[in-house]
């Protein structure tokens, strides 16, 4: 009874507000929560003062804006006749009639109120003087930790996908929320004050900033690591500039922004600003490349070190991408004893005629770093049967291993083929070496298998070392962080489960041998340490993160850039023999720092020291 009661009432309030829908205020029109209440309705004499103009419409500010931090008092008003005509002025108070609607380019993305069909019926006042609000000062500031209430507290919680924000159309919370925060600013004139660049532009410019609000998770390099319950929802884009000009495109992490005034959007599943006019860049940190590595090899037991890194679609033929790749292995690594890649292509890269071997191309490696006096490296793998890998069409990628074959070497060398699984026997010993990790296993369908080895050190001392080098499957697929699913749908994330388990009772069969051995697991996890893939992934192989073992503040755990957030997805994970024994662990920001068509790979390499005497 009850509730027949109130949808009778909700349907009266409906009609009453169909009835009477007119002299609408734009606050009245966005409302308090994401969806406006007048969605599909004329609306008639919104008046507000024109704000800004774009090259498909204008924006509008109320001349009597209301103080309800939930309440948007501005408005797009869409129409490109409306945009291109010069008789209406930035700072004429106009009075509109036209239809509210919500827009948005795919479902996937949150919708944006905007006021369609408009016709101007009055200019009330020209050469009104306005003001932006500076954000944290005339507004309140960004949350810093949570993007919507609809993510249960873990913006990468699993199972993703529970809701939809457009179907739950909360009501705005912006003081806790990011999106709601957005939100609740939509179609507003705001400036930031002394912006800075959390990530580098994509190829239209567009730019992730913090301005002078508070932020948490900053690390040393003035950007944001994303961590278990901070995804750094006080990032906002920066897109096209309104006046036609670019944005640089070659902006690099933490460099200083000039002061950025423009209107909050919503486009291609992102909150953004549209500046007035393009971003500037002030001032880039110092240095502008770090330090090389602090960690190298003793040649013994004593200090023996194990670098990973991905390399990103390598091959023989793009001899650049060889050089710059050796360079980093050479000055930034130094030439580690155990060197763990990902992405090695086949001999001819994503050319697709059945060719598998990598011979070619770690051939070309090897003589590139020898040739920049780096160490003289031998290699080991195993090809792949073609396209079922995953990566480019044609590039066969698979993982590698680079060695210094009079510090260390395969331990009875008996390398095994692409479809043979790799099994711990007593000892524990390895069945091949190297070997694939289960590689019929569905979890590795399109994806890279893992390749187990076990190395002897050469000083004689008798020490093992087994290693799994690890390439999981990539992230494609996953929706906006500013997106209409809640919590984010994370892609791949069943895969790189599967994958995480498969790893793990691997590795777990060595541990079950021989608690005391000394075993890790490196290279492209794509995936959070504190993600369900990887913390199942350290539970069930009794594996622990290097990353904590080395004390490695959790800002400084990054090896990779992605919209706002600096984050890790490269890893190593360690017995507890080798936490031990662990004596530094380091990320080498030699590509997250630098221009994007100055990084060699968009991860960066980490190295890590043993001392196993
Ligand atoms: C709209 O404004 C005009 C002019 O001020 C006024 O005559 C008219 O009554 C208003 N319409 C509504 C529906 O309020
Ligand atoms: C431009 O705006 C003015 C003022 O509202 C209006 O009189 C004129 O008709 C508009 N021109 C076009 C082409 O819409
Ligand atoms: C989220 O789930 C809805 C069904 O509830 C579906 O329509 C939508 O496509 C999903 N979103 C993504 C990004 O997969
Ligand atoms: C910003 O941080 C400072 C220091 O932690 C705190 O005192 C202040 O309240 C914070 N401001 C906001 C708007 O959260
Ligand atoms: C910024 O805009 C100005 C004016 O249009 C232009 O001269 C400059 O080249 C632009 N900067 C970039 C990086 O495109
Ligand atoms: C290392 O590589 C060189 C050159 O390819 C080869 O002659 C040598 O046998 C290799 N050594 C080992 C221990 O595999």
């Amino acid at each position: 009874m009850k509730a027949i009661t109130a949808s009778l009432r909700w349907l009266a309030t409906t009609l009453l507000v169909a009835a009477t829908a007119s002299a609408q205020s734009i606050a009245q029109i966005n409302g308090d929560h994401f969806l406006s209440p007048y969605s599909g309705q004329t609306v008639s004499n919104v008046t507000g003062v024109v704000t800004a103009k774009g090259p498909d419409g204008i924006w509008i500010r109320s001349v009597k804006p209301g103080c309800n931090k939930r309440v948007s008092n501005s408005l797009y008003v869409y129409g490109s006749a409306l945009a291109g005509n010069t008789s209406v002025a930035v700072g004429d108070v106009i009075v509109l009639n036209g239809k509210v609607s919500e827009y948005r380019s795919s479902k996937d993305y949150i919708y944006m109120t905007e006021l369609g069909s408009p016709k101007i019926t009055a200019i009330l006042e020209t050469g009104k003087a306005i003001e932006p609000l500076v954000i944290g000062q005339d507004t309140l500031s960004p949350p810093t930790s949570q993007y919507s209430g609809l993510d249960g507290g873990d913006v990468f919680a699993v199972p993703n996908n529970q809701s939809l924000l457009s179907v739950a159309n909360p009501q705005l919370q912006p003081d806790l929320y990011g999106l709601d925060f957005w939100e609740s600013l939509m179609g507003e004139l705001v400036t930031i004050e002394s912006p800075r660049a959390i990530g580098k532009p994509n190829q239209y410019g567009d730019t992730w900033v913090v301005g002078d609000w508070n932020t948490t998770g900053d690390n040393d390099r003035t950007g944001l690591t994303v961590s278990a319950s901070d995804g750094n929802p006080e990032g906002i884009i920066i897109g096209s500039p309104l006046d036609g000009s670019s944005n640089p495109t070659d902006t690099k992490l933490g460099d200083r922004l000039d002061t950025v005034t423009g209107v909050v959007f919503q486009a291609f599943g992102f909150y953004r600003i549209l500046p007035l006019t393009n971003l500037t860049v002030i001032e880039s940190l110092a240095p502008q490349l770090p330090s090389p590595t602090t960690l190298t090899s003793e040649g013994t037991c004593a200090g023996i070190t194990v670098g990973g890194y991905n390399i990103e679609n390598f091959y023989a033929g793009d001899t650049a991408h060889a050089q710059a790749v050796a360079n980093h292995i050479v000055s930034y690594m130094r030439s580690p004893d155990l060197l763990a890649v990902q992405e090695i292509q086949d001999d001819n890269g994503v050319t697709d005629d059945g060719t598998v071997g990598s011979d070619a191309t770690l051939t070309t490696l090897v003589n590139a770093i020898s040739a920049l006096g780096g160490a003289a490296y031998n290699y080991t793998y195993i090809s792949p049967v073609d396209d079922t890998s995953g990566g480019a069409p044609g590039g066969n990628i698979r993982v590698a291993y680079l060695y210094r074959p009079e510090i260390l070497q395969l331990r009875n060398a008996n390398p095994g083929d692409a479809v043979t699984a790799n099994e711990v026997l007593p000892g524990p010993e390895l069945k091949l070496n190297p070997g694939y990790v289960d590689p019929a296993n569905k979890a590795w369908t399109d994806s890279r298998k893992p390749l187990a080895a076990a190395w002897e050190l050469a000083d004689g001392s008798g020490k093992t070392l087994f290693t799994v080098n690890v390439h999981w499957g990539s992230k494609g697929g996953s929706s906006s962080l500013h997106g209409d699913a809640r919590p984010p749908v994370n892609g791949g994330v069943d895969d790189r489960q599967a994958q995480a388990e498969a790893t793990a009772s691997f590795v777990s069969a060595i541990l079950a041998e021989d608690a005391s051995a000394y075993v890790l697991t490196i290279g492209d996890f794509n995936e959070f340490a504190f993600a369900k893939p990887i913390a199942d992934f350290a539970a069930l192989s009794g594996l622990g993160d290097l990353d904590a073992a080395a004390g490695i503040p959790t800002a400084e755990r990054y090896t990779y850039l992605y919209d706002m957030n600096s984050q890790e997805l490269d890893h190593v994970f360690v017995s507890p023999a080798l936490a031990a024994a662990n004596t530094g662990f380091e990320h080498l920001h030699v590509n997250t720092w630098v221009a994007y068509d100055d990084a060699t790979s968009d991860h960066d390499p980490s190295v890590a020291k043993f001392d196993l005497c």
